[in-house]
């Protein structure tokens, strides 16, 4: 039995001894598979203090010696699909469709070698490791294995970004989406405006939590990317294969943009100026104004934003379109007159016009665009991708349209949902979703038409960090369920039902190993929590309110 997460899709022949890796063992990179090998010498040479040297390889490229470990792509292979051998008369062999198929066979054989092969540095004398000589055939269910970061209602740093996109990869998740921007903070310098992170990016206090009482920490917070660790951030996710999404939230989700331009905003309906960046959670108020104005702004930003996400890393920027009320455009004169000039219906049809502007605005520069599933009220953009949500049913209608889905209900797959009951877990958020629930969640609804489902591009786990302050916080959320999820998007697991939940666990026993040796402040699923462990952390939890159900 093997204990590799996501499970692969055949694993044979395992027993006899086939290869050991050790101080001769060389590593052989055939052509695009050049990030792979760097990436193994500095996760497995670094973790067992060896050397890997290139390998010695005969007149076509292929590796000549039997301690080897071999990286090749073979695109008669699924593009991210892999095979791994591991052999006493060749050693290790990757072979992949493409770089990524590689790089994701290179996650698997990391997982082979044990829980020392996640350590950063080597401690101690680790000895050489042996590996049994066995065949894997494995490759994706979905081309779209994401994880959505809101780094502005809390600020991550960049290295906390690199270090959760090493966790990604880690688990064969493959699109990393960047929620830049929100009524608490905007989180990306943008040249031409400059108050964007000079205003935008800091917020006098925080509130605990989601209740509505007094409990407020009064420390300012913030903090923004600049155009370089933007940069470092995208070449970084390039070289593990993932694709960036960049999130610059609106019509709504706009005060830090609005506090900082305050001509953003609806000036006939509120004094504006006197705005400043959200020190609370929930949906407010306060949207663009659907004026010229606005689009030629956010335009403006955009343009810098092409330039930061290249298109074959970067090919969907998301535009959010979210929880956007429409009470200001309902009294702003200026709105109404916008209304009537485009003979629209009404303020849903308003925001349409909005979402379309930019459909068409970036599929003029080679892009597409993904929003939440409100932008499907008053009528989908032409080209416009869904991430579902609100459930599966504004992804159901999108892929019925035509349209291009991402399923992310939050029923399912919102990690800020707490994992357990019990006074022991930190600020209770909504209701709770376990590792079981996440392990049983099916990203296809039944009933979907054959031809629908395949507008399925795939799923994503949604992290929203009103309550993670820091990232101890943002571990203990995601981790394990990120696990369960990963095996979701990736293994073709059967009906939900039908699911082995009792071997997932199983196998979680050598996975919360691995999440040890990287430092991974998860959820044990018995046993002190992090900060009993490791006292100051994450501080106390909070006493909640009821939980929101
Ligand atoms: C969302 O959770 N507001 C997309």
């Amino acid at each position: 039995m093997h204990d590799l997460i996501p499970a692969p899709a055949r694993v044979e022949g395992e027993g006899r001894c086939g290869f050991v890796l050790d101080e001769a063992t060389t590593l052989t990179a055939g052509p695009g598979t050049e990030g792979t090998e760097r990436w193994l010498r500095s996760t497995l040479g670094a973790a067992f203090g060896l050397p890997l040297a290139p390998g010695a390889v005969d007149a076509e490229g292929a590796a000549s010696a039997p301690n080897t470990v071999e990286l090749r792509v073979d695109p008669s292979l699924e593009p991210e699909g892999y095979r791994l051998g591991v052999s006493p008369t060749w050693g290790v062999r990757i072979t992949g469709g493409s770089g990524a198929g590689v790089f994701w066979g290179a996650q698997t054989l990391r997982q082979l070698l044990g829980p020392e092969a996640f350590r950063r540095a080597p401690v101690g004398v680790s000895g050489p490791r042996g590996l049994a000589a066995m065949d894997i055939e494995d490759g994706p269910r979905f081309g779209w294995r994401g994880m959505m970061l809101d780094v502005a209602r809390h600020f991550m740093p960049k290295e906390g970004v690199l270090r959760m996109l090493d966790l990604l990869a880690a688990h064969k998740l493959n699109v990393f989406h960047f929620h830049l921007t929100d009524d608490q903070g905007w989180r990306v310098e943008i040249e031409r405006r400059p108050r964007l992170t000079e205003v935008g990016s800091w917020r006098a206090r925080s509130k605990h939590g989601h209740r509505a009482s007094e409990l407020w920490d009064e420390t300012p917070h913030g903090g923004f990317y600049t155009k370089d660790d933007i940069r470092e951030i995208v070449a970084y996710a390039a070289e593990r294969h993932i694709r960036v999404v960049p999130e610059i939230d609106i019509p709504g989700h706009s005060q830090a943009a609005i506090s900082a331009y305050p001509e953003l905003g609806n000036t006939d309906v509120v004094d504006t100026s006197a705005l400043s960046v959200w020190d609370t959670w929930g949906v407010n108020p306060n949207v663009l104004a659907p004026t010229d104005n606005t689009l030629r702004f956010f335009e403006g930003v955009f343009e810098e934003l092409l330039e930061l996400f290249p298109a074959d890393t970067s090919p969907f920027f998301h535009i959010g379109g979210d929880e956007c009320p429409k009470d200001q455009w309902r009294q702003s004169p200026t709105a109404q007159a916008r209304i009537a000039e485009l003979g629209l219906a009404d303020e849903d049809e308003l925001q349409s016009w909005f979402i379309r502007h930019f459909d068409r605005w970036f599929a003029d520069r080679g892009r597409r665009v993904i929003g939440w599933d409100e932008i499907l009220e008053g009528g989908l953009a032409e080209g416009a991708a869904v991430t579902s949500w609100r459930g599966y049913g504004g992804g159901i209608a999108a892929a019925e349209a035509g349209h291009d889905v991402v399923m992310c209900p939050l029923q399912q797959v919102y990690l800020d949902y707490r994992q357990a009951d019990g006074p022991d877990e930190p600020m209770p958020i909504a209701y709770v979703r376990t590792l079981e629930d996440v392990y049983r969640f099916e990203p296809v609804p039944p009933g979907l038409s054959e031809e629908a489902a395949r507008h399925v591009m795939g799923t994503q786990a949604n992290v929203w960090t009103e309550v993670m302050q820091n990232q101890d916080r943002v571990d203990y959320q995601v981790f394990p369920r990120l696990a369960a999820f990963a095996e979701v998007a990736w293994s073709r697991l059967p009906a939900p039902e039908e699911r082995d939940f009792a071997g997932f666990e199983g196998r979680m026993t050598a996975h919360y190993a691995r999440l040890d040796a990287l430092g991974v402040a998860y959820r044990p699923p018995t046993g002190p929590k992090p900060w009993q462990r490791r006292p100051g952390v994450l501080g106390r939890p909070l006493e909640g309110p009821p939980p929101i159900a």
